[in-house]
């Protein structure tokens, strides 16, 4: 009987595997609630494929380890594919497919939702609140359609966030170094980031973490911002650097920093440290701050995301086995 074994299964994703599982009655389903490393690959023993989701990296030993139990046909329920030693999986044979898109909205409306709490200066009335000080000054909020919002990267998850900015009434402008030709018609783009940064009050980052991009908001960039910028970064933590930003805020240059994904994130993010010392005294002084919102890579961590992250990558890894095309493969030709 066909198998395929699932890893770091959380209890919000059982009710979805199950749904997939009922579906497809002749294949055995199995998983554990661990994540894929060295050791937890043995799990996976007498499979067909395996499941799993971004949130360690997947280096060598992992991959050998897979290897080794015959296992080449990988699923990933997520989209980020910059934490797999790709070259390895490709010299070991291994078929990969990843969900590029399982609900851009998750991810657009938390930058949108967090932005507009930052511009409202939620955090900070919310403090004053707790400790019983109803005054309204000086915690005057700033309107969204009063913001010109610039949009780096108009892919899936940046075209929903500038609808859904612009439902707001904020004036979009968008920079992108491959033009979607809808876009361009509507006339969002500007032909540089130097644009996005002189003109932005709100600077949105939506594009993946290549190797060119790591470190694209940096001191330079954020020299060339106006005053009281806006940073939102929901896509991965690299693109920023966070001392960068950190000098940002503390000169006054930077109003706020939205920090959904953050470079230090492995091992910390969606773990819990709530009666131990968190080892990284930076993060605990980000979370600290009234202008900073810290959310622990969990733009993507709705419902409608998570049903769709466990079908899709089910779908998929059947289709690896059964020696057909899924329907999204992770194309290990080509250079990343
Ligand atoms: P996408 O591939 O659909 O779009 C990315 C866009 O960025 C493309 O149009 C590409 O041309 C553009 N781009 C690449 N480098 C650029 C650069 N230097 N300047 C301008 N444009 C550039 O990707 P997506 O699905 O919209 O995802 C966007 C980001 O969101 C990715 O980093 C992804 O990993 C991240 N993400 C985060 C979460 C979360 O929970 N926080 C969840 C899913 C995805
Ligand atoms: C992705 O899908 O790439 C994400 O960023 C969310 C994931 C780490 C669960």
């Amino acid at each position: 009987m066909t198998k395929i074994f699932a890893y770091a299964i959380r209890k919000d994703e059982e009710p979805y595997v199950t749904e997939w599982k009922n579906a497809h009655k002749d294949i055995d389903v199995d998983y554990t609630d661990q994540l894929l490393t060295p050791e937890t690959a043995k799990l996976a023993k007498g499979a067909d494929g395996v499941v799993t989701y971004q949130q360690l990296d997947y280096k060598a030993d992992t991959i050998e380890a897979l290897d080794k139990l015959g296992i080449h046909n990988w699923s990933l329920r997520n989209v980020g594919i910059d934490n797999i030693d790709l070259p390895k999986a490709k010299s070991l044979g291994f078929k990969l497919t990843n969900v590029p898109v399982y609900s851009p909205n998750a991810i657009a409306e938390h930058a949108v939702v967090q932005a507009a709490r930052l511009l409202r200066q939620d955090k900070r009335m919310d403090e004053k609140i707790a400790r019983h000080d109803f005054r309204w000054a000086p915690t005057i909020g700033r309107e969204v359609r009063d913001q010109t919002v610039g949009v780096i990267g108009t892919g899936h998850i940046g075209q929903v966030f500038m609808k859904l900015m612009e439902a707001f009434g904020a004036k979009v402008i968008a920079y992108d170094i491959y033009r979607n030709p809808e876009l361009e018609k509507q006339g969002y783009y500007v032909d540089t980031l130097d644009e996005i940064y002189a003109q932005s009050d709100v600077i949105s980052l939506h594009v993946p973490d290549t190797p060119e991009n790591v470190h694209m908001i940096n001191d330079e960039s954020i020299k060339k911002m106006k005053d009281g910028v806006v940073i939102v970064n929901v896509s991965r933590g690299p693109l920023v650097d966070t001392d960068a930003v950190i000098r940002g805020l503390d000169s006054g240059k930077i109003f706020g920093f939205v920090m959904d994904t953050y470079e230090s994130e492995v091992g910390i993010f969606n773990n819990d440290f709530s009666n131990k010392e968190l080892p990284d005294k930076r993060l605990a002084d980000l979370i600290a701050r009234p202008n900073v919102l810290v959310t622990p890579h969990t733009a993507f961590y709705t419902t409608h995301a998570v049903r769709n992250m466990v079908v899709k990558a089910f779908d998929n890894n059947l289709k690896l086995i059964k020696g057909e095309t899924p329907d999204t493969p992770v194309d290990l030709d080509k250079e990343f």
